[in-house]
């Protein structure tokens, strides 16, 4: 992750953007379904309008399914195509991901096609914003390993390229690369959970203290499972606790004293490969009331 999102990263970016939007005539969103809400990228709305947008909530596999589900509810209420995947490990993404978006075509097409226009392929590109799993999803729907590139710099264009994803439908081999919402820190911190941000931007000893305050309140038992606390444990702050995660992991230093800057190593790893269960940080009852209490 070595992106540092200047204003002129961004004026690029959305050139980009805005050039490769032209050639396509449905863009597909990656976001990460553990935080669905701070994941998203609101400048591609602006930029897109009501235009045929699909939403792939990926990383399912580490998102609490219920919470997944009232997502998906959500986000086809304002009108999005939306799927669920699993593009690590998932099956079947392709046929996914080319469904969503044909659908969401058919009407433009048969307006084409009644106006005598000749028929042509349908035109996709994924976009999102770092670690996501954009090149993991253009692979998948490419149907080959690793062939994606990886290039998460903002503003590079390379050649472009079409990879024929159906008879009816191509996909721009490259990812659009959006930007994070930095606006609220809460939103900041939690995309530093995910891993879009570069740790070394934030110290990861704070962003461990964050995180175990939001899974205190939201999974307590998914953190007296894992690291065999006792209920009043979890009573006292999150520092207290993870120093006492510490002491559990043995992570100490001379003198007795815990080695909290390595606890908070092994908590974001293990919170990122989901280690701790599956977790979502975020639920659109939350993020309605939010948008209620600003208006
Ligand atoms: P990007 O293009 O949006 O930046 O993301 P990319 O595809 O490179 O994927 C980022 C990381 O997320 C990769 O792990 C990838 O394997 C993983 N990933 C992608 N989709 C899924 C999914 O649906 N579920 C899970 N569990 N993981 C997924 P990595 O190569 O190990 O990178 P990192 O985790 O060390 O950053």
């Amino acid at each position: 992750m070595d992106i540092q999102w200047y204003p002129g990263h961004m004026t690029k970016t959305k050139r980009m953007m805005e050039e490769n939007m032209k050639l396509v005539d449905v863009v597909v969103e990656v976001i990460d379904a553990r935080i669905p809400y701070s994941s998203k990228n609101p400048y591609l709305n602006e930029l897109w309008k009501r235009r045929p947008r699909v939403i792939a909530l990926n990383k399912s596999d580490l998102a609490d399914e219920a919470v997944t589900r009232a997502w998906k509810a959500w986000y086809e209420k304002q009108g999005y195509g939306v799927v669920v995947l699993d593009a690590l490990h998932g099956k079947g993404i392709r046929d996914k991901i080319a469904g969503a978006a044909m659908a969401l075509c058919q009407e433009k097409r048969q307006r084409e096609a009644a106006k005598g226009y000749q028929k042509r392929a349908i035109r996709m590109m994924i976009t999102g914003i770092p670690n996501v799993g954009k090149s993991t999803v253009i692979n998948q729907v490419a149907g080959r390993a690793g062939a994606a590139k990886t290039g998460n710099k903002p503003g590079v264009t390379k050649g472009k390229q079409w990879i024929k994803v159906r008879g009816d439908l191509e996909l721009l081999d490259t990812p659009g690369i959006l930007w994070p919402k930095f606006d609220n820190p809460e939103i900041g911190y939690k995309i530093a959970f995910i891993g879009s941000i570069r740790d070394e931007v934030l110290d990861t000893y704070t962003l461990a203290v964050k995180l175990l305050e939001l899974l205190q309140s939201r999974y307590p038992q998914a953190l007296t499972a894992r690291y065999k606390l006792a209920e009043e444990d979890m009573q006292g702050g999150a520092d207290a606790l993870l120093e006492k995660i510490g002491k559990k992991r043995g992570h100490l230093r001379a003198g007795g004293i815990v080695d909290v800057e390595r606890t908070a190593v092994l908590l974001m790893d293990e919170f990122r490969a989901g280690k701790l269960g599956r977790m979502s940080l975020e639920t659109p009852e939350e993020e309605e009331q939010e948008d209620a209490a600003q208006n």
